[in-house]
């Protein structure tokens, strides 16, 4: 099942429910697109390329709640509701992409109010089922980093529940199993709300992928000690200069990782890739409720009344980053240069398959 999809009988925006995994599997339905917006926010979906199909259908909601006759009315109602989709989440740059590519789609000058509802399904249909297809191929590219034993640190989760099916980081692991080679995973568990130990190390072992979850602050010592061969994230938003938006504690696993000479490879689709900001320092970090942090799963394990800071993301500046594997390829430093290319070589191969 895809971790978003939508409902052709009954319209809707279907979810995964990922504040229940790993031990309830329960799909959540949407019919308005507010409530969209909100299990963003909430993080029943997270992980930035399936934030942004999520998004893409709550336009397409957005259009077929609409009670506009006209075409006028109804590009209306779509900003209200575009404005209400992209302050859910602010780092992952798979939101405003998706949203911007909607708001686009419908914009077209021949389309009635009808032809745009019907536009904007198809083409978040579009939207996701590029995504899948786009992982597979970044995937291929990322397995040719991986070798025959080779030990690999991930961060966060970015498998087929952070995107619509497979993944980015964790997609290039399974793609290498799949390939037959012998590797092991150190799953991070990613506090304050563990994706690594929940929804990661659920995920490797329904695919029977060989790994160990370890606290985030083990790191350090499997790298210190020669025990990791390649560290693989994923990234919510990267800057043409290649600094690289990611799940807190990215930042000091990639800092530990050169100290130690392991390559340090975020996973990235070029959707994550934001030309519009020359560096790292521009994206917008999410900080989340301390809640997060003082207590888990609603267990104090703090004082009560203490303060707490919980910033969801750090950047980590591009020095740290050996190459960034997107579905256009490997890209290397310079970054500047070479990621512009990326991006301008997948439109165009986008194009051509279109
Ligand atoms: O807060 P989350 O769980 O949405 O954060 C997710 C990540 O940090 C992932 O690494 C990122 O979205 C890229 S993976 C597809």
């Amino acid at each position: 099942m895809r971790t978003v999809f939508w409902d052709y009988e009954q319209d809707t925006v279907n979810l995964i429910d990922q504040r229940k995994l790993p031990w309830e599997f329960e799909v959540a339905a949407y019919h308005d697109y507010r409530d969209v917006a909100r299990a963003i926010t909430d993080m029943v979906v997270r992980g930035a390329p399936a934030i942004g199909a999520t998004a893409a259908f709550g336009m397409a909601l957005a259009a077929r709640q609409s009670k506009a006759a006209d075409r006028a009315g109804l590009l209306r109602d779509l900003e209200e509701a575009a404005n209400v989709l992209n302050a859910a989440r602010p780092t992952a740059v798979n939101l405003s992409w998706a949203v911007a590519r909607q708001l686009q789609t419908a914009a077209q000058p021949a389309l009635s109010a009808a032809d745009i509802r019907a536009a904007l399904l198809t083409a978040a249909q579009t939207i996701a089922d590029d995504d899948v297809a786009l992982n597979k191929r970044m995937a291929a590219h990322g397995a040719e980093l991986i070798s025959d034993g080779d030990t690999i640190l991930h961060h966060c989760n970015t498998g087929a529940l952070a995107a619509v099916d497979w993944g980015t980081a964790l997609g290039v692991i399974f793609t290498a199993h799949e390939q037959g080679k012998r590797i092991h995973v150190l799953v991070d568990e990613t506090r304050p709300r563990l994706q690594g130990a929940r929804l990661t190390a659920w995920e490797l072992h329904q695919r029977g992928i060989p790994f160990d979850l370890i606290a985030d602050n083990a790191a350090g010592h499997f790298m210190r000690t020669g025990q990791v061969n390649i560290v693989l994230v994923g990234s919510d938003r990267t800057a043409a200069n290649g600094d690289v938006a990611n799940k807190i504690g990215t930042y000091k696993l990639a800092v530990v990782a050169k100290e130690n000479g392991v390559p340090f490879y975020p996973v990235v689709p070029t959707s994550t890739i934001d030309l519009n900001l020359a560096h790292g320092d521009l994206i917008p970090i999410e900080e989340r409720g301390p809640e997060e942090v003082t207590a888990v799963f609603g267990h104090p394990i703090a004082p009560i009344g203490i303060s707490a800071r919980n910033p969801a993301f750090d950047v980590t500046p591009h020095r740290y980053v050996t190459g960034i594997v997107t579905e256009a390829g490997i890209v290397y430093p310079p970054f500047g240069l070479n990621l512009r290319r990326a991006v301008e070589q997948e439109q165009k191969e986008a194009g051509t398959r279109d």
